[in-house]
């Protein structure tokens, strides 16, 4: 059956008490929407309705690049029934219509194509949730014979219906004509006065539709954010499925609760991830990688065997296989990295690549460089590449060695087997396989003697006459 997704994201939030709509408040980094959005693209649907209202033009400016969404305004919030009504008139009679909650932003897809499955099969699909504290919960409430006779919200429940577990997690799906004409039926007698779309179980049961209950897996999956309290719960559940993934993937954690995982990581097998790291949109862990403690990765991809230790900050960068990089090091964006490469503490790396074998393992910025193979660049050397209007490009080719304390003047170039002597400032090309440096000769001056420590007055007349001396 063709299938249309209805997002629910037109209600205000006031317990969130903030200036931003509560579907545009972050979870691991994103708004609770996107993460509702990416759930709904997982299973492919023929539309993606978006029902907003409140806030609404936030909410449509912060996903005015995802051209695939179709927004459906609702005014007035008369409620969850109301809401998905407006909608309806967009949707085929033949298709499925699944409802989704922006501010329930865990649930996975494999449960929602149980979901789907139901209701192209003529059912009205409810996701269930057996809960010990169901507080705020609609409540499922079954005849004698245990079939679904009705959903009851928590604040219409009698004290004998609050007692009821299993409860409505919002999410459904249905036949978009039944659905419609289901809703038409609804009223707003109730404690709300609106539109409850809960009610559509009632016209369900009246015109002897089938209805699936269906539970839940993890009850997290359905977690609802109305306050900060549950936000901050949210993404604790966020961190749990998400470090649960990896683990079953095949990555050791020291600690599941000291990983952030805010985008989509993938691993290889025995992967080891230390505390309190920070992963970022697309990254990519390779086999018997180890991520050391502190460390930020941010769409970047380790190849296997490589180990990036404590306090890295790795952004937009490929890492090659059989790596070390850090402790302390800083691999900006468009750094590549070929296989067995170091790069140490201390070090910056921007728009690089480095080739099969090279080092920098200490105090070295390597920036809009191309750096061949099995290359040593020494202590504190420094590409200069911006002469403060433009950037200029530094080649360094195989087996070449960059003495400590080298200055690399852009655009320049060092040759194959070159050698630079430490301390030199590097304007002009260096010819293969020479040594070439740039210093002054080294001089000691006989007559030169230490000073000792000079009084408070003789130390102000040197300084008076330092100052008010033109030096030649
Ligand atoms: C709803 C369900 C309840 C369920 C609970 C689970 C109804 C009547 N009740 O209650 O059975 O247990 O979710 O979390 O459906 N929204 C609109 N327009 C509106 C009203 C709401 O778009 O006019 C949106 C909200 O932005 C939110 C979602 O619908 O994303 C749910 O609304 P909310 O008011 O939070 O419903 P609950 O009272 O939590
Ligand atoms: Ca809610």
């Amino acid at each position: 059956m063709p299938l249309s997704v209805v997002i629910l994201a037109a209600g205000q939030g006031k317990r969130i008490k903030s200036d931003l709509p509560k579907v545009l408040q972050p979870l691991a980094g994103e708004p609770l929407l996107q993460h509702v959005i990416r759930t709904a693209r997982a299973l492919a649907p023929d539309h993606i309705y978006v029902v907003y209202g409140h806030g609404g033009e936030a909410v449509q400016k912060a996903f005015a690049r995802d051209a695939d969404l179709e927004w459906v305004l609702q005014a007035e919030q008369l409620g969850t029934g109301h809401a998905v009504m407006q909608a309806m008139c967009a949707i085929p009679e033949d298709h499925t219509v699944l409802v989704l909650y922006g501010d329930v932003p865990l649930i996975r897809p494999a449960c929602l194509k149980q979901l789907v499955s139901a209701a192209d099969l003529g059912a009205l699909a409810l996701l269930t949730v057996n809960l010990d504290e169901a507080s705020g919960y609609g409540r499922i409430v079954r005849g004698a014979d245990g079939r679904v006779a009705a959903i009851v919200e928590h604040k219409d429940a009698s004290p004998e219906q609050l007692q009821i577990r299993e409860a409505n997690s919002g999410l459904m799906a249905a036949p978009a004509g039944r659905l419609e004409e289901w809703l038409l039926g609804l009223g707003r007698t109730n404690a709300q006065r609106e539109y409850y779309l809960t009610d559509v179980v009632a016209g369900a049961v009246k015109a002897g539709n089938p209805i699936a209950a269906i539970p839940v897996p993890t009850a997290l999956e359905v977690m609802g954010v109305n306050d900060r309290i549950q936000l901050a719960q949210v993404e604790a559940g966020h961190r749990r499925l998400r470090t649960e993934e990896l683990m079953l993937a095949g990555a050791t954690l020291a600690d599941p609760l000291r990983v952030d995982v805010r985008g989509d990581v993938t691993v290889e097998q025995d992967v080891f991830i230390d505390v309190n790291a920070v992963f970022i949109g697309q990254v990519h862990l390779g086999k018997r990688v180890k991520i050391g403690p502190n460390c930020l990765i941010r769409n970047s991809r380790i190849g296997a065997d490589s180990e990036i230790n404590a306090n890295c900050v790795i952004e937009h960068a490929v890492v090659g296989d059989n790596c070390r990089v850090g402790p302390f090091a800083r691999l900006r964006p468009d750094t590549a990295l070929d296989r067995d490469v170091h790069i140490g503490n201390f070090v910056e790396v921007k728009n690089a690549q480095i080739g099969v074998g090279s080092k920098a393992n200490h105090l070295s910025y390597v920036g809009d460089t191309i750096v061949g193979s099995a290359v040593n660049i020494g202590a504190g050397t420094i590409t200069c590449n911006y002469d403060g209007a433009n950037k200029w490009p530094t080649v360094i080719e195989d087996g070449a060695f960059i003495g400590s304390g080298s200055m690399l003047v852009a655009p320049v170039r060092i040759g194959a087997g070159a050698t630079i002597g430490a301390g030199s400032a590097i304007t002009q090309s260096a010819a293969d396989g020479k040594l070439t440096l740039t210093r002054a000769r080294q001089i000691t001056i006989e007559s030169w003697t230490r000073t000792g420590k000079l009084s408070d007055s003789e130390k102000a007349a040197a300084i008076e006459a330092a100052l008010n001396t033109p030096k030649d």
